[in-house]
């Protein structure tokens, strides 16, 4: 029994049919943009995990900053001033990779403004990357991914599978209402605990994962992407033909 667990728990570097994540070749969802939320603060880390990302087999960062009004208050100005500096610095480098730059909207109550008012980070078509509060759902989730969908935005729920309070029915119905959702590929290892990984299996069992990508921050989310790729359910992700990261290519 001992061995069974453990085989399905990670799987020998003898039968990894994936070693990276070429197959994705986007990363959508990062905080590498130097200096302007809880992610890289300065340019020197921000190449760091990038190279981390490259070795990985990523070809196309997309830079995800916290738009927060109470903890991280960037817009399209403090974006794309930082997502110059980076260029920059990879120029200095001689590092060639391509580098974009959308958000991470946070739910608040300035959310429904920015979509009305038509301010949303995008990317790709239209694509717009939001999170939700962890203590709870809020009562406009449903209206407001009918508002985006309306107005022509294509909206991706970040890292579903960490809201504990939504289960199966509510993925599925988040879906229907047009959102997409985009799991943090370390969830999968168990980087936030075992009901998140649990919910991430459970979503990914069930073929509701249109996105993976690393929400990384730091080192240890990228040591944690590199070990993700001896997850089965990783492997199956990578393997099966339901992610959608290249649209955004
Ligand atoms: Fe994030």
């Amino acid at each position: 029994m001992f061995s069974f667990f453990k085989k399905k728990e990670k799987i020998s570097a003898s039968t990894v049919a994936v070693t990276n994540y070429e197959s994705i070749k986007v990363d959508m969802h990062s905080h590498v943009l130097p200096g302007i939320d809880d992610g890289a603060p300065t340019p020197a880390d921000s190449i760091v995990l990038i190279k981390k990302m490259m070795e990985l087999g990523i070809t196309k960062i997309i830079a995800t900053p916290h738009i927060m009004a109470d903890y991280y208050k960037n817009n399209a100005e403090t974006i794309n001033g930082a997502l110059a500096v980076l260029k920059e610095a990879l120029a200095n480098e001689n590092i060639s990779v391509e580098v974009a730059a959308a958000a991470e909207h946070y739910f608040d109550e300035t959310f429904e403004d920015l979509v009305n008012n038509g301010q949303l980070m995008t990317m790709g078509q239209k694509y717009v990357l939001f999170e939700l509060p962890f203590i709870g759902l809020p009562p406009n989730l449903l209206p407001l991914i009918k508002r985006m969908r309306d107005l022509g935005y294509k909206p991706i729920l970040a890292h579903p599978e960490r809201y504990t309070y939504l289960k199966l029915d509510d993925f599925k119905n988040i879906k229907n209402y047009g959102c997409k959702l985009q799991v943090n590929t370390i969830s999968l290892t168990g980087y936030y605990g075992k009901n998140v990984k649990k919910t991430a299996e459970e979503l990914a069992e069930n073929g509701l994962v249109d996105f993976i990508s690393s929400d990384m921050h730091h080192l240890r989310h990228a040591d944690a992407l590199e070990k993700a790729l001896l997850f089965p359910s990783v492997q199956q992700l990578l393997e099966s033909k339901l992610l959608q990261n290249n649209i955004l290519l």
